[in-house]
């Protein structure tokens, strides 16, 4: 397989993920955002903050494409948006193309990202009251784009290694 796409929400475990099947299989590790704060020379959080949204989605769309539609072999964790913009969920469809859904719960993101959201600018200003019913509808706008992956893995309650030992087992 040339090119393995992980997706999914915001704390579903995808740079984590990426980086131990990186080892796992021996193949390169590239973090769409890091790729696209080093293009922008910004974080993403100043991407948003000084040139909106609008502007981080189509450097995201660009580079993405980019990527996709290079020769390399590598994996690619994208964005929690990124399949959800521009089309871009049409290239995890392409044949030289392993994309795999990281499927986290309401509940089981919640946990996750209520310790984690200063970083987060889509979230970073919700009220804890309303972080699990913005998740929630958020994910439900989302779940066809990240639905149009070749595979998914449920991953609540399951170990990083038991994840990983799962995408080499549908990769064999
Ligand atoms: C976003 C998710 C972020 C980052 C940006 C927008 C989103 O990536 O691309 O803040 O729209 O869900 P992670 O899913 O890696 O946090």
């Amino acid at each position: 397989m040339e090119k393995i796409v992980l997706l999914g929400y915001m704390g579903s475990g995808k740079s984590v993920i990426g980086k131990l099947l990186s080892r796992k299989v021996n193949l390169d590790l590239l973090d769409l955002d890091q790729v696209i704060e080093k293009r922008a020379g910004m974080s993403v959080n100043k991407i948003f903050q000084e040139k909106g949204e609008i502007y981080f989605r189509k450097l995201e769309s660009t580079i993405f494409k980019e990527l996709m539609w290079s020769e390399a072999k590598f994996i690619l964790s994208v964005g929690g948006g990124t399949p959800c913009y521009s089309n871009n969920y049409e290239l995890l469809q392409q044949q030289n193309v392993f994309s795999v859904y990281l499927k986290a719960s309401v509940e089981e993101l919640y946990n996750r990202l209520t310790l984690d959201k200063e970083n987060r600018p889509i979230i970073a200003s919700k009220e804890a009251d309303e972080l699990k019913e913005f998740i929630a509808k958020h994910l439900f706008d989302r779940g066809y784009y990240y639905n149009q992956a070749k595979h998914k893995i449920l991953v609540d309650g399951k170990s990083c290694d038991k994840i990983v030992a799962e995408i080499v087992m549908i990769l064999a």
